[in-house]
């Protein structure tokens, strides 16, 4: 049987519809058997019950952290999950709950980290000027944003982009990458050893990078001229 897992949300929800279309894939070793969200009017829970699986709200407003982690710990628990992935997820999880969940709990983030942890990754990736941005799949550990690095994906900042056109640049990365990273996971290719990820996928090792803009006189990147 394959893993179960479960994403968790708090949105839109495109990496989730991602994840869900990955796992309806034959060969892809985990199934999506549980959708939570900490809010109610997340869009993504519409999405979850259109593709036929479990959606469930465990609120997180008004109330104590704990108890809603409790509640959230028992849903997954209840559902027979293996893996939790958070999918633009909005609540910060305690050392407690990301303790319990080592090396099974797993986060897609908005820029290259090291760089820009946090919100608002992008417009602040444009106001720094980098000329490489993109997204990082990352085991969650107690700090933000610093789990163990498993796959990332890079883009090209270009001459004019506002955030929102960097960020749609990401979130194309981001679509591909969660279900690839998460697949190594569940299929024991990437783990987590001695406070570092292990990947022992095939390809593992390549980013995934959008083609160059065309530089006149130069051969394209792909090679294929
Ligand atoms: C994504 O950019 C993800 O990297 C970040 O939050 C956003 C969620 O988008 N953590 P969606 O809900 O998956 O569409």
């Amino acid at each position: 049987m394959r893993p179960r897992v479960a994403v968790l949300i708090s949105g839109r929800g495109s990496n989730m519809a991602a994840l869900l279309a990955a796992a309806r894939l034959p060969g892809f070793p985990a199934e999506v058997s549980l959708v939570v969200s900490n809010r109610p009017d997340a869009a993504g829970l519409a999405l979850a019950q259109a593709a036929g699986v479990p959606a469930q709200v465990v609120e997180s407003r008004g109330r104590p952290r704990e108890a809603f982690e409790a509640a959230l710990d028992s849903a997954l628990e209840a559902a027979g999950i293996r893996y939790v992935a958070l999918a633009g997820f909005m609540r910060v999880l305690s050392p407690a709950f990301t303790a319990k969940w080592e090396g099974r709990l797993v986060n897609i983030h908005p820029s290259l980290l090291p760089a820009f942890p946090g919100l608002d990754t992008h417009a602040r990736a444009l106001a720094a000027g980098v000329r490489l941005h993109g997204c990082t799949v990352h085991f969650v550990t107690s700090g933000v944003d610093e789990g163990p690095i498993i796959a990332q994906a890079a883009v090209p900042v270009l001459e004019g982009d506002d955030e929102a056109a960097l960020a749609a640049r990401v979130l194309q990365q981001e679509h591909l990458l969660y279900p690839a990273a998460l697949g190594w996971v569940a299929s024991g290719h990437a783990w987590l050893e001695g406070g570092r990820c292990i990947v022992a996928a095939k390809g593992a090792g390549a980013a995934l990078s959008n083609p160059l803009p065309d530089v006149p006189g130069l051969p394209t990147q792909a090679g294929s001229e």
